[in-house]
């Protein structure tokens, strides 16, 4: 069995999608473990709650980054968490969490990176006058929004959009990708070669 650990800070719909894939058995041999907010109040939070998940808050006002970062390292190990997906956790890793866990730990961006990195990615798009965005799911490394991508969909921009329909165009790609992304890096049978996650040979 696999042990997934979700850290959040918001609604957590990404999280909910995840957990609903694990249910409809599209993650094969998956858990989630635990889910780890930065912040006491996030809906996802109560939402892990209220589906009998471990739910934890480790709440980081206040405190240095590395010290918080050690603390959410130490419940993740104590669950025995293999993989940690960030599902909306709006806080940087420190480098010593992301080496604690190198290479086990995915992001989900709603932008086709390296386009519009960093926050408000949808309205940066948006902004840009794009007309083909979407979303990443990726490793995540000790730079922002960066480290190798596992998979992306893409949506179109429409002439009748504003900001919030192209967002919500984009989330419902996301909860689709984050699941098959989860799904293909357990599944052991791809690599990073390069920049590119690729099938074995
Ligand atoms: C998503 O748009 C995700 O791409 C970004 O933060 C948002 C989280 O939404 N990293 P939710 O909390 O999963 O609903």
């Amino acid at each position: 069995m696999h042990n997934l650990g979700v850290l959040l800070s918001g609604r957590g719909s990404n999280f909910l999608a995840i957990a609903d894939a694990i249910d409809a058995g599209k993650i094969p041999d998956a858990r989630i473990a635990v889910v780890i907010s930065n912040l006491a109040d996030a809906p996802g939070l109560e939402a892990a709650r209220q589906r009998g998940l471990n739910a934890v808050a480790i709440e980081a006002r206040g405190r240095k980054r590395a010290e918080h970062d050690h603390e959410v390292v130490a419940a993740l190990r104590s669950h025995e968490v293999e993989l940690i997906c960030l599902a909306g956790y709006m806080r940087l890793l420190s480098p010593g969490f992301v080496q604690a866990f190198s290479g086990r730990i995915l992001n989900i961006h709603p932008s086709l990176l390296p386009a519009f990195p960093g926050l408000d990615a949808q309205m940066q798009a948006f902004e840009y006058g794009v007309q083909v965005t979407g979303c990443t799911v990726h490793f995540v490394d000790e730079q922002l929004d960066h480290g190798a991508i596992i998979l992306q969909r893409s949506v179109p921009v429409l002439s009748g959009d504003d900001p919030h329909a192209v967002a919500a165009r984009i989330l419902e790609q996301e909860h689709v990708a984050y699941a098959e992304a989860i799904a293909r890096v357990l599944s052991g049978k791809y690599e990073i070669v390069g920049r590119r996650y690729l099938p074995k040979k």
